[in-house]
């Protein structure tokens, strides 16, 4: 028997194969359709729109169009819902729900009849999300994103979510920035649908998305408001419903271990957030494929930064698009890409940086790579006695003399401890100290939230200190920027060494040598370890009792062990 397809594909098990049809097709006639809508290939198109979601608000209008372009092409367009990941809306963080949405929309893909779907995301962590779940659900898809937010303006500057609503926060912590201007921007700072204005975490997926084959060419950027926008989502329908016909290819046909590591060196190229090296490695555990910090630095030694965005540099996504979008970054790093991977359409890389280009590049917002912003990457992965599994240091967005910095250590002992004492005007700290946060990695109660850019105590950012070395197992919002190390694994509530570092201890951080060290003797540790006591985290029920009981480190990517590629 042929496979099934459409409607057909996976009936429900009543035990009798022709009554299940029977009766689906009965209710699917319920809706309006005809029968002859009935008999053709479906495409889903899996929708994470939510009241609770800003960025993706544009979506019905996305849809039409998608669905403009699957009937076009010849096939049913069905829409179906997944849970939506906004990233200032959940509570304790977005990453928390990163593998229940995964799981919903490899389920959803699964359980029902679609002959090829198409993947609609946009914020933070959606777009990982859907991707993960795609590729173990393996039936032939295609992304579209929501694209970034276009800027809004201040007393005349641009200003973009959220590298700005950062730098505000900041001089209004300083006394520079009054309360009533706080408040004006706060209405000023995200003034469309779509994802925000700079190279942070959805940006940085997007290009991702686009680079590991599942996008369509040149669509990563496209601002969310804009007509281009519309017409990719026509084309990502008409191109899914030739998929749905032909029956390929499928993610695992499309994302290989080149295209992932095509992806990093694309990271590493714009710049791009810290949380895409977790993303990325959840990806890859998805194919069964580890990524290996040390190999990431030899990619990072090797690859320059290209691209002068907020929040290292100076642009906003709108002007990357403008100005030529990840097709001028790849033409740029073309020599050191792995160009036989093939993207959804079928074409390979090779194919794709041949064509002529459509337009100049505008070289004020992506460089060339024989004159860079950085000959190297914009991120490094760190090892030493304090990260014997690793940590990520953003150095794009660092002070270069903090880069090789010893100092004493300020230590909070969990987010709240950060927050009841980071002002106290008492607090023993000065601007060469290191503060570091514990007990904030992907097990701990707080489920590795963005607060790994630890503030500045007030009275220190009062005095005009900027920046300051700051060090947890946390992460960090890819809008974020500092000499701030990441990731720390393993992580505090797990006993890894940040769980033993002093207030007053020494540490010592070297990007030239890709250390992160803690300057304690082995004897004082294994000391200190017999003397760690405190209860540890254990929820007893629900979703947050599965994720904690199976969330991988970092490193690993923090997806649930169970959900990677089995060997
Ligand atoms: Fe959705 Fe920033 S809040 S991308």
């Amino acid at each position: 028997m042929t496979n099934p397809k459409g409607l057909d594909n996976g009936l429900t098990n009543y035990g009798d194969r022709d009554f299940a049809r029977y009766l689906r097709r009965s209710f699917a006639k319920s809706m309006g359709y005809t029968g002859a809508a009935l008999d053709k290939p479906i495409v889903g198109i899996c929708t994470s729109e939510s009241g609770f979601n800003n960025c993706h608000r544009h979506f019905p209008e996305m849809i039409e169009a998608v669905k403009r372009g699957v009937l076009a092409a010849g096939a049913l367009p069905v829409t179906f819902p997944v849970i939506s990941l906004a990233e200032v809306f959940l509570s304790p963080t977005s990453l928390v729900y990163r593998n229940l949405m995964a799981m919903a929309v490899e389920e959803m893909i699964r359980a029902q009849p679609m002959d090829a779907v198409v993947l609609m995301g946009g914020c933070d962590k959606t777009v990982p999300a859907m991707l993960m779940g795609a590729i173990s659900a393996d039936k032939p898809a295609a992304m579209v994103v929501a694209g970034p937010m276009i800027t809004g303006r201040h007393r005349g500057e641009r200003l973009g979510a959220c590298t700005d609503c950062r730098r505000f926060w900041g001089s209004f912590r300083a006394g520079k920035v009054s309360a009533d201007e706080i408040d004006q921007v706060e209405g000023r700072l995200a003034v469309t649908s779509g994802t925000c204005a700079v190279m942070g975490t959805a940006s940085t997926m997007a290009l991702m998305a686009e680079t590991i084959g599942m996008m369509l060419p040149g669509s990563a950027a496209i601002p969310a408001v804009h007509a281009d926008r519309l017409r990719n989502c026509e084309e990502t329908g008409a191109l899914a419903a030739q998929m749905a016909l032909t029956g390929g290819p499928r993610p695992t046909e499309v994302i290989t271990p080149a295209a992932i590591r095509n992806a990093q060196r694309v990271l590493l190229a714009v710049s791009g957030s810290t949380n895409a090296v977790i993303h990325m490695a959840a990806v890859a555990g998805r194919i069964g494929m580890k990524l290996d910090l040390d190999d990431f630095n030899l990619l990072s030694d090797e690859t320059p930064v290209l691209v002068d965005l907020k929040p290292v540099g100076a642009g906003y996504m709108e002007d990357f698009h403008y100005a030529g979008g990840l097709e001028g970054v790849l033409r740029e790093i073309a020599p050191q890409l792995e160009t036989d991977t093939r993207s959804i359409t079928g074409e390979t890389l090779a194919d794709r940086l041949a064509r002529p280009l459509a337009d100049p590049i505008d070289r004020s917002v992506i460089r060339e790579a024989a004159t860079p912003i950085s000959p190297v990457g914009g991120l490094i992965a760190l090892r030493g006695s304090l990260a014997p599994e690793g940590a990520i240091l953003k150095r794009a967005a660092a002070t270069e003399a903090l880069l090789e910095h010893e100092g004493r250590a300020v230590v909070f002992t969990s987010l709240e401890d950060l927050a009841a004492r980071i002002d106290d005007p008492d607090l023993d700290v000065t601007a060469e100290d290191i503060l570091v946060l514990q007990n904030a990695g992907p097990k701990s109660a707080s489920g590795m939230p963005e607060a790994g850019y630890l503030p500045i105590p007030k009275k220190l950012a009062q005095a005009g200190v900027k920046d300051m070395v700051r060090i947890s197992d946390a992460r960090m919002s890819g809008t974020a920027f500092g000499t701030i190390v990441l990731h720390v694994s393993p992580e505090a509530s797990v006993g890894g060494p940040l769980s033993l570092v002093r207030n007053g201890d020494r540490i010592r951080l070297s990007a030239r040598e890709k250390r992160i060290d803690l300057l304690v003797d082995v004897a004082t540790l294994a000391h200190r370890r017999t003397e760690t006591t405190g209860a540890s985290y254990r929820p007893l029920r629900g979703y947050v009792r599965l994720y904690h009981e199976h969330v991988t480190s970092a490193t690993e990517g923090c997806d649930f062990d169970f959900l990677e590629a089995m060997e």
